[in-house]
């Protein structure tokens, strides 16, 4: 059980008041807030140690390198991966352009399936489709089921044809909130096709669930720091450093080198190889110490106390006339992010009245379009919960949701 009422006190955020109203901030899904503990991480990092990483021979270069590989040793342990196979990029998204350069664009051709699905987010689609006008690979989706699960069967056929090469999927929808059995998937895409990789999107899982790369039997895992407590500016692409090593770097400058000629370059070893440049040490630095953070909490804690959150939110939300829930309805089967219609209402309506009422939801296509337009609708409202939310921020999500629909007399 999370201490909820002492998380909170480290999140100097959560005192503010928003038009006059004390803030209730359920918008994690976008981006989380941050403790002070990880404020105090960086502020340690610039005030006591600033200095280049990899570089320097003096003390304050040696420190923050210490603290930037240890970050990276955590949270390689956090995710059950190869610290060598760490990757920080800016964000999940580089993370995915990453693997759409450098392995999809190179293994990938005529003949050959990259297999996704149509829940994804825009930064685990347009990588690919870019990838895909290069190299010519097919690209396929998986449709979804009406209660935004993958059609296993649509998934089981295209899989039968023995062509996909590398399969696309995030572990926790950003919009459905529907956790996709990950490993199961790749288990039958490896079966039909030894050679195939498997890449999952992590952003919204990561932050949420105990997760395990080998229990995910995945090849490549993205995700962001911005939605688990950490800095904004830093992402990580976590992946097996033997394939890592076969592919070309992505970005090429300093850092990411051995040796330069004026000829040519012999690149670094990975993970620096695909690190090219001043890396942001400082965010790494703090996303190290969000992971403590969680780790100190708990994952199955974090997941335990959101899975209650949403025993308590969804029948509430149901119970609103006119209201429907996207997604699954089993809490175990899905994350915290809560997407919904109210009839009558425009989502975004519906978003800006709430935040009159101090409640902080996102309005809009989620960068998910594709997905909306599978819905029918081109905008939802979604709550999303986190470690810090209560109960009572339950509440007052539905409260705020009656008092638009009498605003709007609905
Ligand atoms: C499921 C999912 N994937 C990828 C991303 C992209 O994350 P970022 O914008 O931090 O690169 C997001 C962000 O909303 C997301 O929710």
């Amino acid at each position: 059980m999370l201490d909820v009422a002492t998380i909170r006190k480290d999140f100097p955020v959560l005192e503010r008041q928003v038009h006059g109203r004390g803030l209730v901030y359920l918008d994690s899904a976008a981006s989380s807030q941050v403790p002070r503990q990880v404020m105090d991480a960086c502020e340690h990092a610039d005030a006591e140690h600033r200095a280049n990483v990899h570089r320097g021979v003096h003390a304050l270069a040696e420190e923050t390198t210490e603290a930037y590989e240890g970050a990276r040793l955590r949270i390689a342990e956090f995710v059950g991966a190869d610290p060598r196979g760490v990757v920080f990029t800016k964000n999940a998204t580089e993370a995915f352009n990453i693997i759409a350069h450098s392995y999809a664009r190179e293994r990938l051709g005529e003949g050959d399936i990259l297999l996704s699905t149509v829940m994804e987010h825009h930064a685990n689609l347009v990588p690919w489709q870019q990838a895909q006008q290069a190299a010519g690979f097919e690209l396929r989706y998986v449709p979804l089921t009406p209660e935004g699960h993958l059609d296993r069967e649509a998934f089981d056929a295209i899989v039968a044809t023995g062509r996909v090469k590398l399969l696309t999927v995030t572990a926790m929808s950003n919009v459905l909130g529907t956790i996709n059995p990950v490993a199961e998937l790749a288990a039958a895409v490896r079966a039909a096709n030894e050679d195939a990789v498997v890449v999952v999107d992590g952003a919204q899982s990561v932050p949420h669930l105990p997760t395990d790369l080998r229990a995910l039997d995945a090849d490549f895992l993205c995700f962001s720091g911005h939605k688990m407590l950490g800095p904004t500016g830093i992402g990580c692409l976590v992946g097996d450093p033997e394939l890592l090593d076969a592919m070309p770097p992505f970005l090429t400058g300093g850092e990411m080198i051995l040796d330069v000629t004026l000829e040519g370059a012999v690149f670094n070893e990975v993970p620096y190889k695909f690190e090219a440049g001043t890396p942001p040490y400082v965010q790494a630095i703090g996303l190290g110490r969000a992971v403590d953070y969680l780790q100190g909490l708990g994952m199955d804690a974090v997941r335990d106390h959101e899975i209650a959150l949403l025993e308590t939110a969804l029948p509430a939300l149901r119970e609103i006339d006119g209201l429907t829930v996207h997604g699954p309805s089993d809490p175990r089967q899905r994350g915290a992010a809560v997407s919904f219609a109210v009839q009558g209402l425009h989502p975004h309506d519906l978003g800006t009245v709430m935040d009159r009422e101090g409640v902080a939801v996102r309005a809009g296509h989620h960068c998910a379009k594709p997905l909306l337009r599978s819905l029918g609708t081109a905008a939802t409202t979604r709550a999303s919960f986190y470690l810090y939310n209560t109960p009572e921020e339950v509440t007052s999500l539905v409260e705020a949701i009656e008092a638009t629909r009498r605003f709007f007399r609905v």
